[in-house]
């Protein structure tokens, strides 16, 4: 059997195995996906994406085409293949900080019956500690020729593509020699390019993922603590950032000061940690985490107090426009949100907020219906009172400050991002405010 002879099944076809199946066709596998909702398994067996990521809306398309990949709702399908990915999701849980693990549990149940002998289960969603042993025991009762690993996953959405096929390591939490030696046999085209491997056990495994969404969430609130001391004491955090960045140790990435992190991973993984150490008995070990999510929150309300500021307190009826929905740019994904938070603050307090995005206006508006939208950045400015900048969207540094002046009521902009190019601004007759900067 060649290692292309290996037969591949994803469980759970959301953003990360729609990604994964995607990626792992185009080495050349046999994949089928595998998911709960009809709706999205139509589209992507149709080639379409039901969501916006860069490049895998043509990935898909193709790897369709080659008809190595397929997908389907029937959980009995999975019994064609060696190799079984699981990709659900693992949410916040509505009534605490730890995740939830309903869905990983229930994937495992789902295509357990259906393993064939040798069949290597392998977790790719981010769990709590632990998570995987008691996986591994619960589906050995049902599947005893089968076996469980873990496989963390560091894709970052807007370079998802690019993340699974050339990440920079791979790492497998397994119980022994065999499910290494199988999970080397799917990545041989990714280490053949170099790609660093690390074998784990399977707490190490876990503790990998959340340790590195921890590790990247302490460098924003870092900085944006920073800025705060910047704020008080007339400093620039983007100097600051920019000079403490070329020494190596500390280095210049994740220091970009702002509004800071959200989405559907950092404030919910160090959310779930803390909760799981708390668990193991280890609660003061994680408490600086509670610190780093504080200051991640107050970095919201800093930028809406900039915006008071400007308006003399006064936020009835004034029409503010928000320029970005999404967490990040290169994203339709509104989950947790900075850019959406501070626009559903501020319309709450009475402020007349339109929103534009590139990609994320439908999801922002499922989510806030109350918001107004629009499909451009000049009906979004258009008679505005203040604009704000809170997702550094490229169209956003393409503005011509001095064209869009004339539409707007008062020329005040607030960079929430640090990404904007000060000086043009205020050659163009702009009042230019931003996050950690006096001046
Ligand atoms: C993050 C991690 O970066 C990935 O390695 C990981 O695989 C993924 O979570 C996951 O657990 O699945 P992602 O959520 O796509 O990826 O977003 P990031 O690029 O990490 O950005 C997170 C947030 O931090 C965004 O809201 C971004 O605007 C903000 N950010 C980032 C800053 O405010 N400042 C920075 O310097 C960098």
């Amino acid at each position: 059997m060649t290692v292309m002879d290996l037969k591949l099944s994803v469980v759970g076809c959301g953003y990360l195995g729609a990604t994964h199946a995607a990626c792992m066709s185009s080495l050349g596998f046999t994949v089928v996906g595998v998911d709960t909702d009809p709706e999205k398994v139509a589209q992507l067996q149709n080639g379409i994406l039901p969501f916006y990521e860069p490049g895998l809306d043509t990935l898909l398309a193709e790897e369709m085409k080659s008809g190595r990949l397929s997908f389907t709702t029937d959980f009995s399908s999975v019994a064609n293949a060696d190799v079984h990915f699981i990709c659900v999701g693992t949410p916040q849980s509505k009534d605490g900080l730890a995740a939830d693990l309903t869905y990983v549990k229930s994937a495992v149940k789902a295509i357990a019956p259906h393993l064939k002998t040798g069949s290597l289960v392998v977790g790719k969603s981010t769990v709590p500690v632990g998570t995987a042993q008691s996986l591994r025991e619960e589906l050995m009762k049902i599947a005893p020729e089968a076996d469980l690993a873990w496989n963390p996953e560091f894709l970052r959405e807007g370079f998802a593509v690019e993340d699974t096929l050339t990440p920079n390591r791979l790492v497998v939490g397994v119980a022994n020699d065999l499910a290494e030696e199988v999970l080397k046999k799917v990545y041989k085209p990714i280490l053949d390019l170099g790609t660093p491997w690390i074998r784990a056990d399977l707490p190490t495994s876990e503790l990998v993922k959340v340790a590195a969404n921890s590790f990247l969430a302490t460098k924003i609130s870092f900085i944006n603590a920073m800025a705060e001391v910047c704020e008080a004491a007339g400093g620039d955090v983007t100097v600051l950032a920019k000079a403490i960045g070329y020494d190596p140790r500390i280095g210049n990435k994740f220091l970009q000061a702002g509004i800071g992190f959200g989405g559907g991973c950092l404030p919910k993984d160090i959310r779930a940690f803390m909760a799981r150490a708390e668990e193991l008995g280890a609660k003061q070990a994680l408490e600086f985490l509670r610190e780093i999510d504080a200051i991640n929150l107050r970095a919201r309300l800093r930028v809406i107090d900039v915006v008071r500021s400007e308006l003399s307190d006064d936020l009835t009826g004034r029409k503010i426009a928000v320029l970005g929905a999404t967490f990040k740019p290169d994203s339709d994904d509104v989950r947790d949100s900075p850019a959406l938070d501070i626009a559903a603050q501020l319309n709450a307090a009475g402020a007349l907020v339109t929103v534009h995005d590139p990609k994320g206006i439908e999801p922002a508006r499922r989510r806030f219906p109350l918001l107004q939208y629009a499909e451009s950045i000049n009906d979004a400015v258009k008679d505005s009172d203040l604009v704000l900048h809170l997702t550094e969207w490229k169209e956003y540094r393409q503005i011509d400050p001095v064209k869009i002046a004339s539409l707007v009521k008062n020329k005040i902009i607030i960079d929430g991002r640090n990404m904007l190019d000060r000086d043009l601004w205020r050659k163009a007759g702009w009042k230019f405010r931003a996050l950690g900067r006096t001046d």
